[in-house]
């Protein structure tokens, strides 16, 4: 297959993706793993000069008296502890001595076709013929401790994927620190952009440009956060959003991370990434072995664009799985912002009654159907149906709701545990606590230690049986705080720092049994709005809740930190009402419709109440999704203004793969008079081809679109939005 090649003489690996090269060397000296190089596809292999050992009395063998200054200045692929290398290391123990030195050189490898599942984890996939892999073995021959690096790469992505492997064949020790990727790189006069928010604002873009010392961002949270986003990518600084070198790094995991930028005194790059080895500690006895999450690489010299496309492409090909991975979604209506925790069957059935008149095709119950929760203080855990509220049964809901012509769907949050439960007074132990210590409450709410098999399996059966009860056909499954006060009343004191871990190992047992069991179900991650938007739910469920900022204009600039990695179709989207609930900000309803297409589609509002013309607009709304979805879900994104940066309007675009159809979204959030140009220079399409506007006569070349560009009229008012679509001709 040729995509990876060990050169033995020269001891070089190459891999090679579409685009890419990637080189790592074995020098001679203690058989040292060096990373060569990484950038733009190469023809040729030997370059092993540029780890400048040959430049002795450099290396420890003829200048071993300065054996520090090379450890400190080398390009490690995977960098120790402890013994010299001063930069940032990926792996740390403590050994029963309590020392903590790591020092790794190759053993050998193996390059095999096709990727190995991680087991317990999500991960990306291929057949065999789509990509290879490569397995170093390094070792600490002090420590008697192997570490295998895994490398994939793809062959229509230009993507390799990264992980490790611990094994133990010394004495017991305690893995304190296992990053999953680390690269050490010249600096390119590099930009840094990473993803920020908070509750109601995920995922806003930042960019800084990397100075000496060190910068980053992490999540010590239990989940992946709000606030901080597992991936960083490094701009070259001549590049552009369609031009250039960009360095894409992401995280495929759910739980604490930590993602690192070093810039040293040689103006030498160490990123690196991986979990977060705050309160991580994690026991190895002789024979264990520990597997990290993988992080995957993008290199791209095609600038942003590029980069976010071939992100897109390998979670849209070999992450996302099951049913709906390549399927329309049913539109649904959530009851949340409709009615909070006030309903009943009787509005529920009328709520449903008028979306199916309106082309709605699922109701999905929310938040307040179980126990006595009628406010968020109570119940989490007693997942029994509140027959008060829901008269005649779940099933009796269910199937008048199908009976309409609908699907059903509902919503539960199932890792927690209020004080005020059945399941607390039984079990006051399942929560996650430090003895003696009274824990912190969120939301009036406690974490099930979902480290323990008796407390999954509770949880699990608890959602299943409801499933099993009647025709449920999508769950929203919710974790509405994150975890503190960490100690299981279960796990022995040697290893309470391994619960965040195996937290997040025991929620993705509990979903990969739900996939498995319900394989049609439709099911949709949330966390408080979009703090668990990461790749590792991705592999669970196609498709999750971006926020709960539902706002169309806070929507534009979370939805385009979102899409800049993860595809149009997994990001959860609702119309909802006005005055917004999170902001008060009234948009007119085409401009909620239009941004919500940009995502799954779907509407979260009272739709008996709402004015008449809005839900004259329903139908309208309904007949675009099914015009426009395939190409939304399958299409190529592009960003082509951005209201963060220029304060005035948004224009977004989608072209299908065979560049004979693209719909434009632009969004005028601000009305300023004699202001500037709206001209939109379109991007993606054949510059050979013709093309329309539809519904306008005119005949366009491809090439007058993308680089003379078309003239957006002034549009009456703030918040005013269109939609182009642009066919072939
Ligand atoms: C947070 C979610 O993001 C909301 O959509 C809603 O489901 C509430 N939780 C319910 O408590």
């Amino acid at each position: 297959m040729g995509a990876i090649t060990f050169y033995e003489q020269d001891r070089i690996f190459k891999l090679d993706t579409p685009n890419s090269s990637y080189v790592i060397g074995i020098v001679d000296e203690e058989n040292f793993v060096g990373h060569v190089y990484y950038g733009k596809k190469l023809r040729d292999y030997r370059i092993g000069y540029l780890l400048r050992t040959k430049e002795g009395p450099f290396v420890p063998s003829e200048n071993n008296r300065d054996r520090t200054s090379f450890l400190d200045s080398f390009p490690m692929e995977y960098p120790g502890n402890g013994v010299g290398d001063y930069r940032r290391s990926s792996i740390a123990v403590k050994t029963a001595g309590g020392h903590v030195a790591v020092s790794l050189s190759y053993v050998s490898h193996r390059i095999y076709p096709g990727k190995p599942m991680l087991p317990g984890l999500p991960a990306t996939f291929g057949a065999e013929k789509e990509c290879e892999t490569l397995e170093l073995l390094c070792e600490d021959k002090v420590l008697g401790l192997q570490v295998v690096l895994l490398y994939t790469v793809f062959l229509d992505v230009d993507v390799i994927a990264r992980s490790v492997r611990v094994v133990n064949q010394g004495e017991p020790l305690y893995l304190t620190k296992v990053l999953s990727a680390n690269l050490d790189m010249d600096n390119k006069d590099f930009e840094l952009l990473t993803l920020h928010g908070s509750w109601a604002r995920e995922r806003m873009m930042q960019w800084r440009k990397v100075g000496k010392g060190f910068c980053g961002l992490e999540s010590v949270r239990g989940e992946t956060s709000h606030q901080d986003h597992p991936f960083m990518a490094l701009k070259a600084g001549d590049a552009t959003q369609t031009n250039g070198e960009v360095y894409g790094m992401h995280f495929v995991y759910s739980g604490n991370f930590l993602a690192q930028v070093e810039l040293n005194q040689h103006d030498v790059i160490r990123a690196a990434m991986g979990i977060h080895p705050e309160n991580f500690c994690w026991k190895l006895e002789k024979g264990e072995e520990f597997q990290t999450p993988e992080v995957v690489l993008v290199y791209t010299n095609g600038g942003m664009d590029d980069m976010t496309h071939q992100f897109h492409e390998l979670y849209r090909n070999h992450l996302i799985r099951g049913e709906y991975k390549n399927k329309k979604r049913p539109i649904l209506i959530n009851n949340w912002e409709a009615t909070y925790f006030d309903f009943d069957t009787e509005k529920l059935l009328s709520i449903a009654k008028k979306a199916a008149e309106l082309g709605i095709e699922m109701l999905v119950m929310d938040d307040g159907w179980f126990g006595h929760r009628n406010d968020d203080n109570t119940s989490l855990g007693d997942w029994f149906v509140n027959e008060n509220k829901i008269k005649g049964g779940l099933k009796y809901l269910v199937d008048e709701v199908n009976k309409l012509g609908m699907k059903f769907g509902i919503w539960f949050e199932p890792e927690m545990i209020s004080p005020d439960s059945e399941l607390y007074k039984a079990h006051p132990d399942w929560a996650i606590r430090v003895p003696n210590r009274t824990p912190s409450l969120c939301r009036n709410q406690y974490v099930l230690d979902l480290t323990r098999k008796e407390v999954r399996d509770y949880a699990y059966e608890c959602v299943a049986k409801i499933l099993r009860s009647a025709n449920i056909e999508y769950v929203k499954w919710d974790m509405n705080r994150q975890l503190s006060d960490i100690g299981s009343m279960e796990l022995p004191a040697d290893r309470q720092g391994e619960l965040y871990h195996r937290y997040v190992l025991g929620l993705y047992e509990m979903q990969e049994r739900l996939v498995t069991e319900f394989p049609h179900l439709l099911l949709e991650n949330c966390s408080g709005g979009g703090a668990r938007f990461d790749p590792g739910m991705l592999y669970y469920s196609p498709q999750i809740w971006c926020s709960d900022d539902t706002d169309a204009v806070e929507r534009l600039k979370i939805q385009e930190g979102t899409a800049l990695i993860y595809p149009l179709s997994t990001m959860g989207a609702h119309v909802s009402d006005c005055p917004n609930h999170t902001v008060g900000r009234v948009t007119p309803f085409e401009t909620r419709g239009h941004v919500a297409l940009a995502g799954t589609f779907g509407y979260e509002l009272d739709i008996t109440k709402i004015p008449e013309e809005d839900k004259k607009l329903i139908p309208e709304q309904v007949a675009m999704y099914h015009k426009y979805n395939d190409l939304v879900r399958e299409g190529d994104y592009y960003r082509i203004a951005s209201y963060q940066e220029n304060h005035y309007f948004d224009c977004y675009e989608v072209v299908s793969k065979d560049k004979n159809e693209a719909l434009i979204t632009f969004v005028q959030v601000l009305n300023r008079p004699n202001y500037r140009s709206r001209r939109i220079c379109l991007k993606g399409l054949d510059p050979e081809k013709n093309y329309r506007i539809e519904g306008e006569k005119e005949i366009y070349a491809g090439d007058t679109l993308l680089y003379a560009g078309i003239q957006i009229a002034n549009l009456w008012g703030d918040f005013q939005s269109k939609l182009l679509h642009i066919v072939s001709c």
